[in-house]
């Protein structure tokens, strides 16, 4: 299986690997199925556009890396009840919450590495909470990689789940990182660190930053880890670059923007050439990537023309075009 734009679907060679939900988690269309041009535009309409197919070119690649579908969208779903709490004045849903990033945890602690599902392949209504998910899963194995204990990954998870919950009340960006560090720091089950993660995300080393123009070592870790990773995730998605020139535009500004030491968790944590990903190697052949066995950056790709499989950690001298 692999990801594809909703453009890139042809009806007569590629089925849904995954199914398609809407915004109430109803399954749509159930894998295995194939997508009449007029229920795409449907889908299109309700704001999905990637979606996880199965094709010949995608032949063998199973993806075990990919977050567990049904994990991602309960956690999804306990954070869409902590917004409108959050947003209503409603009680908290602290305890859900926290089971969320225990089952988070738990995930990341049987794997070497998570992919998660690109937030566009849900319901518009559901992105912003996809979101902030993908950023909890990629802030979680970052801080593995930084040597973070469990309470310390678990303070991480939450303030990623909840960085963007100032949104609920207040939906002007300047204000956000603000309005979330009040809420999260008013819920008694949740730690500080979570909500001063929520009040620093959009904070930088350089001090241009906001809300407080911090600068330099008075942010907390864990926020730089969460604005690495939020950044990556809007780079990919928004403004929809592809997995490795978000990571090479994360690097760029490593020592300006962001903590050396936290992206170069962050390069070794997620992949940059997920499977499913086409690429260009040096010599100019086409290859896909099929999965990623140890070494994340130089996963195992299959060449299109001729179907030969390698590993890139066996063989250093083959190199991946970076566009
Ligand atoms: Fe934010
Ligand atoms: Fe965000």
């Amino acid at each position: 299986m692999r990801f594809i734009s909703i453009s890139e679907y042809d009806e007569h060679t590629m089925q849904l690997a995954k199914p398609v939900y809407d915004a109430k988690r109803r399954i749509l269309l159930a894998a295995g199925s194939t997508i009449h041009p007029k229920y795409r535009e449907r889908l299109i309409d309700i704001g999905i556009s990637h979606l996880i197919v199965e094709d010949a070119v995608s032949r063998g690649i199973t993806m075990e890396e990919l977050l567990d579908a049904p994990t991602w969208l309960d956690v999804i779903d306990c954070l869409q009840m902590a917004y409108v709490a959050a947003g209503t004045d409603r009680i908290f849903p602290a305890k859900d919450l926290l089971a969320a990033a225990g089952m988070l945890l738990k995930e990341s602690s049987q794997r070497t590495v998570i992919v998660a599902l690109p937030s566009s392949t849900v319901a518009a209504e559901m992105q912003a909470y996809a979101h902030s998910v993908n950023v909890a899963i990629m802030a979680l194995q970052t801080g593995k990689r930084l040597g973070y204990n469990q309470l310390q990954l678990r303070d991480l998870v939450v303030g990623c789940l909840l960085h963007d919950i100032g949104k609920a009340k207040d939906n002007r960006s300047e204000s956000h990182p603000e309005s979330g560090f009040q809420i999260v720091r008013g819920i008694r089950e949740i730690s500080l660190l979570s909500a001063h993660v929520a009040y620093q995300h959009h904070e930088t080393l350089d001090g241009n930053g906001h809300p407080r123009q911090m600068g330099g070592k008075e942010i907390h870790e864990y926020a730089q880890v969460c604005a690495v990773a939020n950044r990556y995730d809007h780079l990919t998605t928004d403004e929809r670059m592809q997995p490795h020139e978000a990571m090479e535009t994360i690097m760029a500004q490593s020592g300006i923007k962001y903590a050396e030491n936290v992206v170069s968790a962050f390069v070794r944590s997620v992949p940059a050439y997920p499977p499913g990903a086409r690429v260009r190697l040096l010599d100019g052949n086409e290859a896909i990537v099929t999965r990623i066995v140890h070494h994340l950056q130089r996963p195992c790709i299959r060449i299109m023309e001729t179907g030969e499989e390698l590993s890139l950690a066996d063989h250093p001298s083959i190199m991946i075009q970076s566009k």
